[in-house]
């Protein structure tokens, strides 16, 4: 049986490599990206998988987008919630606008991912719920107030939700990378990521293939009692 996957925030970075991996296994994959237009045209062209464009903040965009994929590549098996962003500044420096897109595109951008496919999954009594948390929601990050509050958040969705589908056949767990060699990173000053590098333990930046693996392993049907659990990928720079 083919399974259906989407990936929000698909087209690049964590969740272009989380795309790839669960075609190469054999999944029916569509992605989500919020605005630019040329990666996720190279994206698709690339690997044929179709890019969505929605705003996962926005609750309405994001149900008329799944009913979209939906119907185009069927019923919604995976559903991989990755999108999200970063507007960090010390905090008392945080304006109220970095709040609230943080906390509307990570932490409420994945109520409206997973609310709009959990109906089918639970009529289907399958379903596996993936959320990419991140380190900093376990430990917390100077100036990462924002980030890390919706990070710390996805794990307690991550939790109940578990609690919510078990008896329905559906699995929610989290993944937390720590820092990975993607362009948010790379965008931290040179010098700051010097010295988060030189606080992991494994002596580098972690790969995003390393955290596509944690995915298809959750997205499998192998991992049917890995329920509420969360996969840290982080060189050993934390122990949660
Ligand atoms: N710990 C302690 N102090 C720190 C610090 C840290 N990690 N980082 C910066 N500081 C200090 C600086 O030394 C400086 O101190 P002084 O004032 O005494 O010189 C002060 O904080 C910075 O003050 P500025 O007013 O200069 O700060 P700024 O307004 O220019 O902001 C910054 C700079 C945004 C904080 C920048 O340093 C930065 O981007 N830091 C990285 C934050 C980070 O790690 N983000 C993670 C992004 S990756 C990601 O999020 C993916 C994931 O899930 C892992």
């Amino acid at each position: 049986m083919t399974r259906t996957a989407l990936v929000t925030g698909g087209s690049r970075g964590i969740g272009a490599a989380i795309s790839k991996k669960l075609q190469d296994d054999g999944f029916k994959v569509a992605v989500t990206y919020a605005g630019n237009d040329e990666a996720a045209a190279a994206f698709s062209r690339e690997t044929g998988i179709e890019a969505y464009k929605w705003n996962v903040a926005d609750y309405d965009e994001s149900a008329a987008g799944i009913a979209q994929v939906e119907a185009d590549i069927g019923p919604i098996d995976v559903v991989v919630a990755n999108a999200g962003i970063t507007r960090d500044a010390p905090f008392h420096k945080m304006t109220p606008e970095q709040w609230h897109q943080v906390i509307d595109t990570n932490l409420t951008g994945v109520f409206n991912t997973v609310h709009p496919v959990w109906p089918g999954m639970r009529e289907r009594k399958f379903g596996r719920v993936i959320v990419i948390s991140s380190v900093n929601g376990q430990k917390g990050q100077f100036a990462q107030v924002n980030y890390a509050a919706t990070k710390a958040g996805d794990l307690g969705i991550v939790k109940s939700l578990a609690q919510e589908g078990a008896r329905a056949g559906i699995t929610t767990n989290a993944v937390c990378p720590g820092y990975i060699a993607t362009e948010m990173v790379m965008a931290v000053p040179e010098k700051v990521r010097e010295s988060i590098i030189s606080q992991i333990p494994a002596g580098r930046l972690g790969e995003p293939e390393e955290i596509a693996r944690c995915v298809a392993f959750l997205a499998s049907d192998d991992a049917q009692f890995i329920n509420g659990s969360t996969i840290s990928a982080n060189g050993a720079q934390f122990f949660a």
